[in-house]
């Protein structure tokens, strides 16, 4: 742990002791009282109190109970007498209902962390059912949406972590991206996978992405991360890139946590077929041969087999299984595998063969220049239909606007700029925010310009970075 996560930790006061006392006597007065009743008022409004003061400090709120320990973001809590006593109640708790703790980035109110607390205490898994995702499915039925249960966990997982006690959202979310890059990585280079690979770190990893994803945060964009592209680590970056930006679309098509938790892992393993294919073929520079071309069709059915023996029968890899199935089967099954379904093809196939294209598209290969994303667009629109479902490519252009965040443009004063949000009304799509490369500008501050809001200044094209060796992401991750 650094310093000033250090730092933090001791500038808890009693904050963290006091949020467990009070969870203690809300789950003690659970066992009596219905939750509307009265009496939780003045506990619940103190354990906010706290909670609240833990969550502007660290940005997040994870609690984890393990034998007589409590851990409030990775850190042990050091017990008093009081304490001592709500903690062993609360482990016992957790453990009897097969949850590891809970954790959260935005305050619950009153009336969800009561339903929680009511629901956990009222609840006891069927023999063989995954405790922790059939009480998921239990919150989210009663419209719990802000706190998210976690797997029971052993002390050698319980290490630090800097991430989650770090405020800074940008760099938060590009830790994030890469960790998720180094997962994959590790995952993947060994055979290891072959005989299954624990889905743990993976669903945690997207999880956090997801929550990353729904903060809206002043200029900047969580689908920006999609604007990184790594020439000589493709496969892995194209599988985080395609997840940021199915999450990201998910999240503007309004998909709930749960949803975009699945789509993303789906998205990030749609090529996992790929590794079956030899090397030669993968990365060769130039154009593939018709036998070639007929090995990599095959990606699509190749996953199948690696990810059964992953997942074996279960629903989640089920999600996973078709997504990497029909990413390429296009919206009027001409592509490949060629399968006629008498059903449309999946959403979540739908959503990730969209941004599938649009990574691939704007991302240089051995074989293929980078399109400019404003390009890349105007070739999927020119599919739609065909290739892609004609609603979500609208709904797709109108999320992440006409010069998607990265995208470096000319501006009608000359001036070049690289886009960092887009504005969310329709009529806005044309004018995002963005921030001028050359900021001695004395338009603003920073050199930020919300074009929304400034009509005398347009987006006249965009530009290749690579003409000016301009490299985008650096606007949107630097201050
Ligand atoms: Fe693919
Ligand atoms: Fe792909």
């Amino acid at each position: 742990m650094n310093r000033e996560s250090i730092n933090k930790v001791k500038n808890r006061l009693n904050f963290d002791k006091q949020a467990v006392i009070h969870i203690y006597r809300i789950c003690k007065l659970l066992m009596t009282h219905e939750p509307d009743n009265e009496i939780f008022s003045k506990t619940v409004h103190n354990l906010l109190y706290s909670v609240s003061k833990i969550l502007e400090q660290e940005g997040v709120f994870s609690i984890l109970f393990l034998k007589n320990d409590i851990y409030l973001n990775k850190a042990r809590i050091v017990q008093n007498i009081t304490s001592f006593a709500a903690s062993d109640f609360l482990s016992k708790l957790f453990s009897k209902k097969g949850i590891g703790g809970f954790e959260f980035y935005v305050l619950p109110d009153s009336r969800e962390f009561l339903l929680f607390f009511h629901n956990l205490i009222k609840y006891s898994a069927a023999e063989g059912t995954d405790a922790l995702n059939v009480f998921e499915d239990l919150l989210e039925l009663n419209g719990i949406k802000n706190i998210r249960v976690l797997p029971v966990q052993t002390l050698e997982q319980i290490t630090p972590d800097e991430v989650q006690v770090l405020r800074d959202y940008k760099k938060r979310t590009l830790i994030i991206y890469q960790s998720t890059i180094r997962f994959l990585k590790d995952a993947l280079s060994s055979k290891d996978y072959l005989s299954g690979m624990d889905m743990r770190n993976a669903k945690r990893l997207v999880n956090q992405m997801v929550d990353l994803s729904g903060h809206n945060i002043e200029n900047f964009s969580f689908l920006g991360l999609s604007a990184i592209k790594n020439f000589d680590e493709y496969t892995y970056n194209h599988s985080v890139n395609v997840c940021v930006l199915a999450i990201a679309f998910g999240n503007a098509l309004g998909l709930n946590k749960r949803r975009l938790a699945e789509l993303g892992l789906a998205a990030l393993f749609h090529d996992i077929g790929k590794l079956t294919i030899p090397k030669k073929i993968l990365n060769k520079p130039g154009q593939l041969t018709n036998e070639e071309w007929d090995i990599m069709r095959q990606h699509p059915l190749f996953a199948i087999r690696l990810l059964f023996n992953m997942h074996g029968y279960s629903e989640s890899g089920l999600k996973k299984i078709i997504v990497a199935l029909q990413h390429h089967m296009n919206y009027d099954f001409s592509g490949y595998p060629r399968l006629i379904l008498e059903k449309k093809l999946h959403l979540f196939s739908r959503i990730v063969a969209i941004v599938d294209t649009f990574d691939a598209m704007t991302t240089e290969r051995v074989y293929q220049k980078a399109l400019r994303p404003d390009d890349a667009l105007r070739r999927i629109i020119s599919f739609a239909s065909k290739r892609y479902d004609p609603v979500l490519v609208k709904a797709f252009v109108s999320s992440i606007g006409l010069y998607p965040p990265g995208t470096l443009v000319e501006l009608s004063n000359g001036s070049l700029a690289v886009v960092l949000k887009s504005n969310p009304q329709y009529e806005n799509i044309e004018r995002p925010v963005v921030k001028l490369v050359n900021s001695s500008s004395a338009q603003s501050k920073e050199g930020i310009i919300n074009l929304a809001e400034m009509h005398s200044v347009q987006i006249r094209k965009s530009i290749d970075p690579e003409e000016v060796g301009i490299n985008p992401p650096f606007y949107l991750f630097n201050e």
